[in-house]
């Protein structure tokens, strides 16, 4: 844990505006305060990391983490991203570790860049050879190799594997 840092779980000490600058330039994404607000307010579980420096009244946003998940079987991790001039201090580990500590699921997905996916490598996660998805506008995802049109035949090499039971419950289908 890192303790330069406090986390929580709250989001009224979020100010909206900072998290979207943070969002801008992390770099990762340009949103409004108003759709990041929501976005995190309809989600199931989000952690916010705050300087440890000051009280909570005067602390700074520093990073944020979310999930959406049904609670008991998927979780989906998004939108994990530490301001630019604390990245590398230890901030994103321990956001995710108090995300992950809220979800105690057998299945939890997320997406990522390649130059990110070593940085989830290390908190246990790893490609996920079957997973699909479904753009608005996909023509960006298509261009930057993030979507494939390659035929799922080409996965036959992959056993049918039903992710939806708990540990307790697998169930194969070969
Ligand atoms: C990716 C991000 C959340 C990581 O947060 P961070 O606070 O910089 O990461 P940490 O300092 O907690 O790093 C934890 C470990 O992951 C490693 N790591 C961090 N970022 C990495 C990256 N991009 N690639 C490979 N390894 C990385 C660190 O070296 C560290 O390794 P160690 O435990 O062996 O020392 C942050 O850099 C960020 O916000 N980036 C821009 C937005 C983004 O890409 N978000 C992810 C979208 S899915």
């Amino acid at each position: 844990m890192n303790n330069t840092v406090t986390i929580s779980y709250a989001h009224d000490p979020v100010d909206w505006q900072r998290l979207a600058d943070i969002f801008a330039n992390a770099p990762f994404a340009t949103r409004t305060p108003e759709d990041i607000q929501e976005a995190f307010a309809n989600s199931y579980i989000c952690c916010f990391a705050f300087s440890a420096l000051h009280d909570r009244h005067d602390s700074t946003l520093l990073g944020a983490a979310r999930a959406i998940s049904d609670g008991v079987y998927y979780a989906v991790i998004l939108d994990v991203v530490v301001d630019a001039g604390h990245q590398g201090q230890g901030i994103g580990r321990t956001l995710m570790e108090a995300l992950l500590g809220k979800l105690p699921l057998e299945k939890i997905y997320l997406t990522a860049p390649p130059d990110a996916q070593n940085f989830y490598r290390k908190l246990g996660f790893y490609k996920h050879n079957n997973a699909m998805g479904r753009y608005a506008h996909p023509e960006k995802a298509f261009e930057h190799g993030v979507l494939s049109k390659q035929e799922p035949w080409s996965l036959a090499g992959i056993s049918r594997y039903f992710t939806g039971s708990k540990p307790s419950n697998h169930q194969f289908f070969e």
